[in-house]
This record gives structure tokens, sequence and C-alpha cells, in this order.
């Protein structure tokens, strides 16, 4: 089934991921993490982006194998609260790879910050500076700006509305580093994050320009600016070349400060698939609606908050997999239907208008491009549980059934 990564199954994967629903047939959904997507993306960075040091964004996905691949290859982590600092210290991360990137901060969390030599923070308020101070002046705080996006409609998540220094003039920056400079804080940096969606933002140009302005205002007032930290934003799966040439304005700036970024789709979406089963199936105003074992409380909160959709997703694909031989579902043997969410509530609906084959309780179905914002957000509402097993695919069958399928696989690198 077509997931936000667009791409069919191959039939090495079909066949592994089935073999790892039946070693619960009965068991609530599931993610398959591929290590080889991780390291394709990590690859394209070093490319492309050398210059700029990747500090994953555990909130995108926290699940062991890939977090454990992260710390592995060497790369940072964005981490939001203390467990998230925790998680990356317990993986063997340097607590100066660490950045704690929240701009408004539990006291407790920034005492274990502090305990633990992690001391890059954010901040974007004064009150927050204050707070920061109070617990110790040995953090390293970058200042967050607001970044008013281009094309916000093209987004999941703008940041806005809530977080970041509305700087509106020159003027204005200048008195904000200067005030902060009277509070006895001399900032470390600047921030910014662009919005965040599977296609990425196209407001960098603009934003770097701001922090590049923000970088010698604050210099004059002893700020020493040494790190541009441009936050997360990128798109899922290939980066696009205006995109690298908007970043390249950061590369061997004269300027002369360190640049680090927090991706966290970027790296995360691609590199799992969920598996997920039909619980019933029923008709409804003419129209066939299968409920499946997972929710928007679940997997599929990337629909509630993250701007997913697969509303009226016509352009479906699928395969069958019957007596170990996988076949194309033809599209004329689709028809427009509905999927539910296995909770209570009458608002838990993943897609009213999808065209569905015909599909029996207790099928299993795969989707690719479910890495960001799935298994982090997901809750416990009505006592039930999804994503309790993570699969890592290895690829075993890719060998036997022969390098055409591996080609499938790499296409995109
Ligand atoms: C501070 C911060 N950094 C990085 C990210 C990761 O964003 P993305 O997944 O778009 O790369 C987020 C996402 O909410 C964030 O809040």
């Amino acid at each position: 089934m077509r997931g936000l990564e667009n791409q069919p199954l191959t039939t090495a994967q079909q066949s592994e991921f089935l073999a790892f629903a039946q070693e619960d047939p009965r068991g609530s959904s599931f993610m398959v993490y591929n290590p080889s997507k991780l390291a394709g993306q990590i690859s394209q960075w070093k490319d492309h982006l050398s210059w700029i040091s990747p500090f994953y964004a555990m909130k995108s996905n926290p699940i062991e194998p890939l977090i454990s691949d992260i710390a592995k290859n060497g790369l940072g982590f964005d981490c939001a609260s203390k467990f998230e600092i925790k998680t990356a210290l317990d993986l063997g991360t340097k607590p100066e790879h660490i950045v704690f990137s929240n701009s408004v901060k539990e006291e407790k969390d920034l005492e274990y910050a502090l305990q633990n030599n992690v001391l890059m923070t954010t901040a974007d308020t004064y009150d927050e500076l204050v707070k920061i101070k109070s617990v110790s002046d040995k953090f390293k705080v970058l200042w967050r700006l607001s970044i008013k996006e281009n094309n916000a409609e093209k987004l999941a998540t703008i940041f806005s509305n809530k977080f970041g220094d509305d700087l509106e003039s020159i003027e204005e920056a200048d008195s904000r580093f200067k005030q902060i400079s009277d509070m006895g804080i001399k900032l470390h940096g600047i921030h910014f994050h662009c919005g965040s969606g599977p296609d990425g933002s196209s407001t960098f140009s603009k934003a770097i320009e701001m922090a590049k302005s923000c970088i010698v205002l604050g210099r004059k007032y002893g700020h020493s600016m040494e790190v541009l930290n441009m936050g997360g934003g990128y798109p899922s799966g290939i980066l696009p070349k205006n995109l690298i040439k908007d970043l390249k304005a950061t590369e061997n700036d004269p300027l002369g400060y360190k640049v680090m970024a927090e991706p966290g789709r970027y790296m995360s979406s691609n590199t799992c698939h969920l598996g997920f089963r039909i619980l019933g199936k029923r008709v409804k105003s003419g129209k066939v609606c299968y409920h499946i074992n997972d929710s928007l409380y679940h997997s599929f909160n990337c629909n509630l908050m993250d701007g997913v959709s697969f509303e009226k997703s016509t352009d479906q694909f699928y395969s069958s997999w019957e007596n170990g031989k996988s076949s194309q579902v033809k599209k004329e043997d689709l028809t427009n239907g509905s999927i539910f969410g296995m909770t209570c509530d009458g608002y838990d609906i993943i897609a009213n208008n999808i065209n569905v084959p015909e599909m029996n309780v207790g099928d299993w179905i795969f989707m690719g491009g479910m890495g960001s914002y799935t298994y982090g957000p997901k809750s416990f509402f009505n006592g039930m549980n999804a994503l309790e097993r993570i699969f890592v695919y290895e690829g075993r069958q890719e060998a036997e059934i022969g390098a055409g399928e591996k080609e499938v696989l790499d296409a995109k690198f």
C-alpha cells in the first residue's frame, strides 16, 4: 500500500515482512526498520552538506535500532527533554554532541543536562534566559529566531506561531542583543528552525540571511556567536538542488562560525515500514470499510499532528502474496473504501476515501515512509497498543531473489 515513501515493496521485502508477521499472526502492528535507508540518507548528507554537522532530532523517531545506528555513525542528537538526553548519553554520545534544543525547558531537565555536561541549549525569551542562568551560567545558549515561511501551506508544521524571537527589524535585533548582553549573558550562537514537512521548507535562504545579520549584530555586543544551528525542516528522501544551493551560503563563510543542523524526518522518514492487519470489515453507505489494528492515536498520529493525509488516495498500489508468490493487484480490482482506526472514537478514521482491494480479516498490510512522527507520539488511548515490536530488515531474501531487486531498493541514491 502506498505510504509516504511512495515505493512499492520489492518481492524480497514482501517475503521478509510477512515472515515477521507470521511470528505473531494475531499481534499488534509493527515497524520494520531498514538500516540501508539510513545509511543512504547519511551518505547523501555527507556528499552534499559535509560542512554541516547533523544532530539527529530524536523526537522524529526514537526507536532503538535507528538511534543506535545514528550514534554509531557519529552523528549528534537534538534532544528536547531529560529522557532524550539520557537516551543519547546511554548510547555513548559525547555531551558536546548533544544540543538541548527546546526553547522552554523544565528546570529539573536543565539541572540534569548540567550534571551531565550537556551545555548547548536554545532560548527565545528573556524569561528563559533568566531560568537558564538561575541553574548555571555555564550553558551555551543559541538564540532562536522565528522564521515566517514562504509556503506555509505546503508544510505539515510551522513553528513561528509558537517559537522563536519575532525580530522585525535590524534595530529590534540590535536592541535585543544589547539587552541580553546587559543581562550578563553572552550568547553562543543563533538557532532557527524552518517549518517541517515531507517536502521540506523552502525558506532556508531567508532564514540564513537573518541568522547572518544576527551573528554580525550580536558580536558587536560581545556575544561569541560561534555556532549557527539550522534546525530541522529538511525533506524526507532526496535533497533538492535548490536546497543544497541555499545551504551553501553557510559553507566557509568568512564570518567564521560552526554550522550544525537538527534533521529529523530527513533521516528517519524512509527508514521504516509500518505493518498492520485487518481486524474487521463492514459496509457503510455502500462503501467497504476496514477496521485495522492501529489508529490516529497510535502510528497514524501523523495524520492528526503532522498533516499527513491518505484521503482521496485513488492512486494506491497493492501486491498480494499467496502461496509464496507475489502478484500485483490490478487497478480495476480496487474500489473506493475507508480505513478505520482501532479505537472507539468515532473520529478515528484514517482515510474515508481510499482505493482498496478486497481484503479479509487477518490480512497484513505494509506501508513505506512511516518512520517519522509515528512511533514517538503513539499513545495508550483505550488501553490499546501499537508498534510493540520493531524488526530490522536484513534483506535476507534479496540475495536469493536476485540483484534486480536490489536495484529497486537503492534506486534513490
Ligand atoms: C527544535 C526542533 N528541531 C528539529 C526538529 C526536526 O524537524 P524535522 O523533522 O522537520 O527535520 C523539530 C521538530 O519538531 C524541532 O522541534
